[in-house]
């Protein structure tokens, strides 16, 4: 099984990634997650080994933190958790703070706000592999587990359709990333004014592989029609408190709710990153259906988070 590195040193988009390097991803992943009951015999067990990598998270996490941490451990490196008093650009420049930490650790997971800062860390310090946790334009690393859920459900995904229903925010945009990537149509249904940054629909054609095409549509039972799984999200993202009350109101004919879920394809998945608002985007029922593969795609978060960690980082340790 190669883990040999990406071409590029970070992780900060999905589209960091080749296509082979997602497929090689993914397959890594399915590898590291049937070896996990082996413990410390596991293949990757040492992947890590004498490497450091540390963790800053300016915003909450429950899933990225917890399983960037076992993901660290369990490959045998070692974990350093950055207070979030050390935040990027307050006490220090962003890219001093990135030129210290090069100098001690490997690598970086960030959850942050801005997408430009993370790019401005990477760019301050060539020998740190920086990966995004987060920010306010992209999650990759949810994108990751997600297409790993898909692939175990589906076995083959290219030509399946996913919509999207919801914020065209961070989640919205890597999972159209990775979808197209993947041969996956996908459709995302937003109110106007809350639709997919047009920078993210540009890209759409070059990316996509296998025919595969990005749909936009307002009215959320065109948009789902037929389709395989429906995906939604949190209305009003972390940054985005003082927006909860009109958000609420806008995204309310954009519940996920088992009416919207009888216009996908019958036995088509529910998916969610979490946290979930029950009553809001999605209803409990819908939650708590058969249907649901939510907690599958938090737990391979763990399983994609070691795969990207060992073909970024896993290799001859050289320190400064
Ligand atoms: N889905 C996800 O990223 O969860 P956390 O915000 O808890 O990390
Ligand atoms: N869109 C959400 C995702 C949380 C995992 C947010 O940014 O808060």
């Amino acid at each position: 099984m190669s883990t040999a590195a990406p071409a590029r040193k970070d992780f900060l988009s999905v589209l960091d990634f080749q296509a082979t390097d997602l497929e090689r991803c993914l397959e890594i992943a399915g590898h590291v997650k049937a070896d996990r009951s082996l413990g410390r015999q596991a293949p990757t067990a040492d992947a890590l080994e004498g490497r450091h990598v540390a963790m800053l998270f300016e915003k909450a996490s429950l899933r990225t933190r917890s399983t960037f941490e076992i993901a660290i451990v369990e490959l045998g490196g070692n974990v350093v958790s950055l207070q979030p008093d050390a935040a990027l650009g307050k006490r220090e420049p962003v890219t001093d703070v990135a030129r210290n930490l090069e100098r001690w650790v490997d690598g970086i997971v960030i959850r942050t706000f801005s997408q430009k800062v993370l790019e401005e860390f990477a760019a301050a310090a060539p020998r740190l592999r920086v990966i995004n946790a987060l920010s306010d334009d992209q999650h990759p690393c949810q994108a990751l587990a997600d297409m790993l859920t898909l692939r175990e459900q589906w076995g083959v995904v290219q030509g399946r359709t996913v919509t999207y229903v919801g914020d065209g925010n961070n989640v919205a945009v890597s999972l159209v990333h990775a979808s197209l990537m993947l041969g996956i149509n996908i459709h995302v249904v937003s109110p106007e004014g809350y639709q997919l940054p047009e920078w993210a629909v540009q890209q759409a054609a070059s990316i996509s592989r296998h025919g595969a095409r990005l749909r936009l549509f307002t009215d959320a039972q065109d948009g789902v029609a037929g389709a395989d799984a429906v995906y939604t999200d949190t209305w009003t993202s972390m940054g985005q408190e003082a927006e909860a009350i009109i958000r609420r109101s806008v995204f309310a004919p954009y519940q996920v709710n088992q009416a919207l879920m009888a216009r996908a394809k019958p036995g088509a998945l529910f998916m969610h990153c979490l946290p979930a608002h029950r009553g809001e985007e999605v209803t409990e029922d819908v939650f708590e259906s058969p249907a649901s593969v939510v907690f599958d795609q938090a737990e391979n978060r763990l399983h994609v988070q070691k795969a990207l960690l060992s073909m970024l980082l896993a290799g001859p340790v050289k320190h400064p």
